[in-house]
């Protein structure tokens, strides 16, 4: 396997490509939309304790173990596995890992590209001034009103996927590079411009600030610390073979964790930056933090109503909000791509096409889940929150946990730590991390969080 250096699927052309690329699959919906409305749901800031030592002692370990595993096989994941597996002499069924990775992209990509649509439709809504001088409550029922209606989220989640298609048809170098080039500065700006607005109310800011990082241990359930490290895992894309993939167009010489660190870095402050984005507006204006998925369509809305030049930040931030969840939602797919163009001689655009009508259609359950089917629930879960639930906290997970038993257990430890390269102490802190710590917390947290064992 070593004489072939380069995917068939081609290479980025750069390391900081590979940051770019990788940095915009990380930062999305989960940063900017997921990460608040979770942590108001699940009591703050004892929550986002959990959610970042769970970043740092299993997700940041694991994302490099997948990076890894793609840059050594230079595959797709299902293949991939396959291959590092016959290398290790181990058995075909780590293939396993693809599977279920490619299982988790077509169904978390499903729902993502109806909330994706959201944030697009807010774009225009946004865009138009209709917000300015409007009431927290009008804002609120605007957003009901909105979601109620199957027609509207069928038409928005339809253009979000056919965006996402369009990137994905024209492959790594055309597609995949050229979108996060100028989205990532861009989103980092409008973040800081509106943290600094809010510190113009500083009541409502250090209520935010204490809510977010004064914790109260008594809120915390072992559903939510569950919650909060299947968030760890979706929020760096990890656990499902889309950084594989990206690893595997990852050029040789670059270090794996430098580039893992910067990635875990810039997603981190995204995210506690949106919290102090959106928590000190909710605050300001009495909401509720537990408003659930539609937490930052009910109140962002109230700020840019009431800034100056609000109309033109509020378009703004709606559309770099939809450009990070377009290069996001572009890497939850791509693993199935690769792998019908290298297994079955697809080409890419037949391959994506072909896709993309399946995840389009599986997203028609998760956008009538917020009105028709709103009822239809199990363990009093919408289909979408079931989605949501089963892939971003057992899946991505569990397929995290098997990547790291493989990678310390089955792999030789000169060819992981020469493809990793690290030095004697990083490299043993990494084995430490990945060969006991991140799967046994991932074990424990998995049968405590599921009511499996107490
Ligand atoms: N990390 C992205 C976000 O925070 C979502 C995402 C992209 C993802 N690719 C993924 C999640 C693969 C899980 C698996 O919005």
């Amino acid at each position: 396997m070593h004489e072939r250096r380069e995917s068939i699927h081609g290479q980025w052309s750069s390391r900081m490509a590979f940051i770019l690329a990788a940095t915009g699959a990380a930062v999305g919906l989960g940063n900017i939309w997921k990460f608040p409305y979770i942590t108001g749901e699940n009591g703050g800031a004892a929550f986002v304790l959990v959610y970042l030592l769970c970043l740092l002692l299993m997700a940041t370990p694991i994302m490099m173990t997948e990076i890894m595993l793609g840059r050594r096989s230079r595959r797709s994941p299902i293949l991939g596995m396959q291959a590092l597996a016959r290398e290790g002499n181990a058995s075909r069924h780590w293939s396993l890992i693809g599977w279920m990775g490619v299982a988790s992209g077509f169904l978390i990509l499903s729902y993502y590209a109806v909330i994706m649509g959201w944030a697009l439709a807010y774009v225009f809504r946004a865009g138009s001034g209709m917000f300015e001088g409007m009431s927290a409550p009008a804002i609120r029922a605007h957003f009901e009103g909105f979601a109620a209606d199957p027609e509207k989220l069928l038409l928005w989640h339809t253009v979000a996927m056919l965006l996402t298609l369009t990137v994905v048809a024209r492959g790594v170098r055309g597609g995949l590079e050229g979108a996060t080039r100028w989205m990532m500065p861009l989103l980092a700006l409008i973040l800081v411009a509106l943290v600094g607005y809010n510190m113009g109310s500083p009541e409502a800011f250090y209520q935010a600030l204490s809510f977010m990082f004064t914790p109260d241990f008594s809120r915390l359930t072992p559903q939510s610390v569950l919650i909060a490290m299947g968030h760890a895992f979706f929020t760096l894309s990890i656990g499902m073979g889309a950084i594989m993939a990206y690893g595997s167009y990852m050029p040789e010489r670059v270090s794996i964790a430098r580039t893992t660190l910067i990635i875990v870095a810039a997603d981190t402050v995204i995210a506690l930056m949106a919290g102090l984005v959106i928590f000190p507006v909710v605050f300001a204006n009495g909401l509720e933090v537990g408003a659930g998925p539609g937490l930052i369509f009910q109140t962002l809305p109230i700020a840019f109503a009431q800034m100056p030049w609000g109309t033109m930040f509020g378009a703004l931030f709606f559309i770099v909000v939809s450009i990070a969840a377009w290069t996001s939602a572009i890497s939850m797919i791509e693993p199935a791509v690769a792998h019908l163009v290298e297994q079955r001689g697809f080409t890419r655009v037949r391959a994506t096409l072909l896709l993309g009508a399946i995840i389009w259609a599986i997203g028609l359950l998760s956008v009538l889940s917020f009105n028709l089917l709103a009822d239809w629930t199990l363990f009093g879960k919408t289909f979408f929150g079931l989605l949501d639930f089963v892939t971003s906290n057992i899946m991505l997970p569990l397929g995290g946990m098997l990547m790291a038993l493989f990678a310390a257990w089955v792999m030789r430890a000169d060819s992981t730590r020469q493809e990793l390269g690290l030095g004697r102490v990083s490299f043993a802190l990494w084995r430490l991390l990945a060969a006991f710590i991140a799967p046994v917390g991932v074990l424990l947290m998995l049968l405590s969080g599921l009511g499996l064992w107490q």
